[in-house]
């Protein structure tokens, strides 16, 4: 998220200078200084801050209190008092108009920042409950109304057809001609209206966003003069969602990209693993996410218009022509709130937009890479995995049992040294050993692989790293292993290593 915009209503200049310098400190950006309550009305209005920091006794005629409740109802901002006084008479006023913090002179930084931070959460989660609280019931009223809608167009198409039929007048059949438009119009619209009501719950499929992504993007720009470019890296995770629905959401955010631009430009769309922390000030489960931005170098969105633009039928655009419904982003809200996502907007006036897509990740990766490598070879024998991590060891046994081997664990070096030792003396002894570089609080692939030459000077040993960087995968054979690849794994090369060195063994 950009720094938040706070505005400080304070009218002694050394505390608000001081308050200022504070703030920016802790990292929040300042719109503006003002000394009384009318110029805080007029400046909240033009430069729609975050968030409002105000003092309550003020010079000029309006208090402090006066200005918050204005602010409050004119534009729903987030006012936290700062003030040196706290009778009960004020506090009972203050109370009236909902603020969001109430911050004591002489005041601790810390303090300040909590009540700022807690401030901004709750009026950004309140802001996300009202979009869709409101969105919810108009849904609720457009699929209500629908059905009989169509039927009410249905008979308006009839009639108006079978009255061509009785006339040859140009001018009657003119207009019923235009009649017969509108309604086949309205008849789209109540389609689209009724995809932000239900659409039908989404069928939630394991999807490779990146090439819904690409493919919807080129197909919403065929004839544009904008072009796309994608930085969308190849280990992204595959997501839960629902293929269609996702990309009537890239479709209509591509489209308005395309129609801020008209003189042609660059859309950037990026996509990218992220993990969503408990304390994140996101309105999402903690957990997995992919998330997706798309960002052009349009007109920009006014910050006071911001808050329009998923209200269905908000549009700046010109109603009559075939675009401009502003049912496009109602639509990709409801559908990013049925799969468990989010969207959200960042925008700069005469710079360009960003819109973003949060979309859970899926459960289960190891499609993604099976479907990725579709050639990798196919063997036999037996292989001990080394590894500290439960879930790379899972993840290991799904793949090279896939490629046709036997698999065996050890969790640690000694681990490993005793399972080699005991299967090499036996009938069945491991073909191949792989080793996780670092084992926490226990031997690495280093010592282990020192161990097991001794014991065995043909021992078949990979070094596996996370760390695609780390010397060893160049210079592994200075420490006697046979072959070296980072994590996660790619199907293709680890099958042909382990086919190279298996047959290698048994010659
Ligand atoms: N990338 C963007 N750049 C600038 N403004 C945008 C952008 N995306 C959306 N907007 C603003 O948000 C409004 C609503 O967008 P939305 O997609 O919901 O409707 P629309 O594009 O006007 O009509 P429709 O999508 O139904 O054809 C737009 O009219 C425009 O003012
Ligand atoms: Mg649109």
């Amino acid at each position: 998220m950009d720094k938040a915009e706070i505005l400080i209503v304070e009218d002694e200049s050394v505390t608000a200078l001081e308050i200022e310098e504070k703030l920016k400190s802790i990292g929040y950006n300042i719109c503006d200084i003002v000394s009384k309550g009318e110029e805080a009305i007029k400046v909240a209005k033009q430069q729609v801050p975050d968030l409002v920091l105000m003092d309550i006794k003020l010079k000029g005629e309006m208090d402090g209190i006066e200005a918050a409740r204005i602010i409050r109802a004119e534009q729903n901002l987030p006012v936290v008092y700062l003030t040196a006084f706290a009778n009960q008479e004020m506090m009972k006023r203050a109370k009236i108009t909902e603020p969001y913090g109430y911050i004591l002179k002489p005041f601790d930084e810390r303090e300040m920042q909590t009540q700022i931070e807690i401030a901004l959460y709750k009026h950004k989660m309140e802001e996300e409950i009202y979009k869709i609280d409101k969105l919810e019931s108009i849904g609720v009223l457009a699929g209500g109304i629908a059905h009989d809608f169509n039927n009410l167009l249905t008979i308006i198409m009839g009639n108006s057809q079978l009255a061509k039929m009785y006339t040859n007048d140009k001018k009657i059949l003119e207009k019923l001609e235009e009649t017969e438009k509108a309604a086949m119009r309205a008849k789209d619209l109540t389609q689209r209206l009724l995809s932000v009501a239900k659409g039908g719950p989404p069928q939630i499929e394991t999807t490779d966003i990146d090439r819904v992504i690409k493919e919807t993007a080129k197909f919403s720009l065929s004839g544009s003069n904008v072009e796309c470019e994608y930085d969308i890296p190849e280990e992204l995770w595959l997501v839960d969602a629902d293929k269609g629905q996702i990309s009537q959401v890239i479709q209509n955010l591509v489209v308005n990209a395309d129609q801020a631009m008209p003189l042609g430009g660059k859309i950037e769309i990026k996509a990218e693993n992220i993990l969503v922390k408990e304390d994140e000030y996101l309105p999402l489960k903690a957990g997995r996410y992919v998330k997706v931005s798309i960002r052009d170098e349009g007109e920009g969105i006014p910050q006071k218009h911001i808050k329009n633009i998923f209200d269905p039928y908000y549009t700046t655009k010109n109603r009559s022509t075939v675009k401009g419904t502003g049912l496009g982003l109602s639509v990709c809200h409801s559908i990013m709130k049925r799969h468990n996502g989010y969207i959200s907007v960042e925008s700069k006036v005469g710079k360009g937009s960003v819109f973003y897509i949060y979309l859970p990740a899926a459960n289960d990766q190891t499609e993604k890479i099976l479907r990725e490598e579709d050639n990798p070879v196919f063997g036999e024998g037996r292989i001990l995995v080394m590894d500290d991590d439960k879930m790379v060891r899972d993840m290991a046994r799904e793949i090279i049992d896939y490629l046709g081997y036997e698999t065996d664990f050890a969790a640690n070096g000694s681990e490993a040294i005793n399972k080699y030792k005991l299967a090499k003396n036996s009938d069945t002894p491991y073909d191949v050993a792989i080793l996780d570089l670092t084992v926490r609080g226990g031997m690495g692939a280093r010592k282990t692989v020192k161990k097991l030459l001794e014991f065995d000077n043909n021992v078949n040993a990979i070094v596996t790293t996370g760390y695609a960087n780390d010397p060893i995968i160049t210079e592994y054979e200075k420490y006697g292993f046979k072959a070296a690849f980072s994590k996660p794994y790619k199907i293709k090369k680890l099958s042909q290593i382990l086919s190279e060195l298996s047959k290698k063994d048994k010659q």
